[in-house]
């Protein structure tokens, strides 16, 4: 089954309330953790998969230089309202479409980001191993990479009716709930991919449904011995994994938080 690993940020509800249903859980704390080693690298920054600026928009409001690229057209257009309403950041902050596999940006950075599992949607360990081997191109000798991916939890991935709980999230239009659920997930353990079906429902007042849609994405889980070789192999040197955004040493079942050196 070939389907498209990135729906999920092609339009809808996915992209018009990306940021009400992103963030917390085992991702608390990335945005601090992003901005106190960009504070110790110093920029120019890259962000790959950049979405709707949620980690962009404060690193070039703390005064760094950002570049942010992404695949989706419309994910980049949030962030450019976004910018619009802020200026005085428009000369800090740039905003590339792309793809994380395959780019020349005929710039080095100090530091590269990849948050919040973007890079996990490159489905293909080819993809994968393309994405690092382009990102080391673009850092400068010393230059560091923090690459944020989940520890698969195989429980969750293949228990049956495992599905992550539903998200609810008020429209800030319409001020109705809305609420997120996973309603079909297919796992393919050779691939080492999930491919989930995503259900946003819209309630009024009343609790009546007044519109629904589906969507979907595909996420390629690494297992930590993978990625420590392919960091290797792709020219860094690690320095830190974590589990959490608080230095929690590295677990089973939670973030895979890669902190790594591009070798001299
Ligand atoms: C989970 S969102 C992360 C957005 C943002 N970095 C954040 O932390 O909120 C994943 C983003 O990665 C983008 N993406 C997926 N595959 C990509 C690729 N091959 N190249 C560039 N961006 C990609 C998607 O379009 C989406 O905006």
């Amino acid at each position: 089954m070939m389907t498209d690993p990135n729906a999920y940020y092609a339009g809808g509800l996915g992209v018009e309330l990306y940021d009400l249903f992103t963030g917390g859980g085992l991702l608390t704390g990335d945005v601090e953790f992003y901005l106190d080693s960009a504070r110790r690298s110093g920029g120019p920054i890259l962000e790959l998969g950049t979405g709707t600026g949620r980690v962009l928009i404060p690193l070039a409001d703390a005064g760094h230089e950002v570049v942010g690229m992404d695949l989706s057209r419309l994910m980049l257009d949030r962030a450019a309202a976004k910018l619009r309403n802020r200026p005085e950041l428009t000369s800090r902050a740039r905003l590339v479409e792309g793809d994380m596999t395959s780019f020349d940006l005929e710039q080095r950075f100090a530091l590269a980001l990849v948050p919040a599992r973007s890079y996990q949607h490159v489905v293909t360990p080819e993809g994968q191993r393309l994405a690092l081997n382009c990102i080391r191109r673009h850092l400068i000798p010393g230059g560091h990479l923090i690459l944020d991916l989940f520890d698969p939890n195989f429980e969750l991935l293949f228990g049956n009716g495992s599905k992550a709980p539903p998200r609810e999230a008020q429209h800030p239009r319409s001020g109705h709930l809305i609420r997120r659920t996973v309603v079909a997930r297919h796992t393919d353990p050779y691939q080492q991919t999930v491919h989930e079906v995503l259900r946003f429902e819209e309630f009024d007042g009343a609790g009546n449904v007044v519109g629904s849609e589906e969507t979907s994405w595909s996420l390629r889980w690494n297992l930590r011995q993978e990625t420590a070789y392919l960091l290797e192999l792709t020219g860094f040197e690690v320095i830190d994994l974590y589990s959490d955004f608080s230095g929690s040493p590295p677990d089973y079942g939670r973030e895979q938080l890669w902190v790594a050196r591009a070798r001299q």
